[in-house]
């Protein structure tokens, strides 16, 4: 069983779904009369990105990017590579980056800085999950769903090797697991 796997659930359903609300309320808010254009860095932002765009009552369209990190064994370096690119121009387009977690930065100080060349009209970031300690490059974070501590987490989309991204709710692996 995945249960098995977890030591302490962080965010329910429940209150994954209210967050997620409250955070589409707010786009819709600040969006207003404005047409918003998704994009959803793969793989972790599947789940995220379903809940959010259906809480949105305004015109959008959704694109998605896949990227990697270069860098040694689980830590991420400043250089990525993209493994997919959008299919959708972004010029003068409002952007919203959705992603799963901030984590040390790197991914995505280099990926909003390749998308801000490409001349949209905005980009903002939407991350869920924000973990600041960890953070070694600057990053603005528009929309945040929540701020959790240095632990690695699964779940909602969020794996690890790949695995777990169907749980419902946020957990905390045990370290076991992963051979800590
Ligand atoms: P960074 O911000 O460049 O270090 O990398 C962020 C990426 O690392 C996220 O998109 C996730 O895929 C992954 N990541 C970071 N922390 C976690 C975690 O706690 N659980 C699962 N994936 C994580
Ligand atoms: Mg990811």
């Amino acid at each position: 069983m995945l249960e098995n796997d977890i030591q302490e659930i962080l965010f329910t359903e429940e209150q994954l779904k209210n967050r997620v609300k409250e955070i589409a309320r707010q786009i819709t808010a600040d969006y207003a009369g404005k047409e918003i254009m998704f994009i959803g860095i793969l793989r972790g932002s599947f789940v995220f990105m379903a809940d959010l765009c259906r809480g949105v009552e305004l015109p959008c369209t959704l694109d998605f990017m896949s990227v990697s990190s270069y860098g040694s064994g689980t830590t991420s370096s400043g250089q990525i590579q993209i493994i997919k690119d959008l299919s959708e121009d972004i010029t003068g387009r409002h952007v919203i980056v959705v992603e799963d977690i901030l984590d040390s930065g790197n991914t995505l100080h280099y990926l909003l800085n390749i998308l801000e060349h490409r001349h949209p009209a905005s980009v903002r970031l939407c991350a869920l999950l924000d973990k600041p300690e960890r953070r070694v490059k600057p990053v603005e974070l528009h929309y945040s769903g929540f701020t959790i501590p240095d632990a690695f987490v699964v779940g909602y989309g969020l794996d690890y090797s790949e695995k777990y991204r169907n749980l419902p709710y946020i957990g905390i692996l045990k370290p076991q697991v992963y051979g800590a």
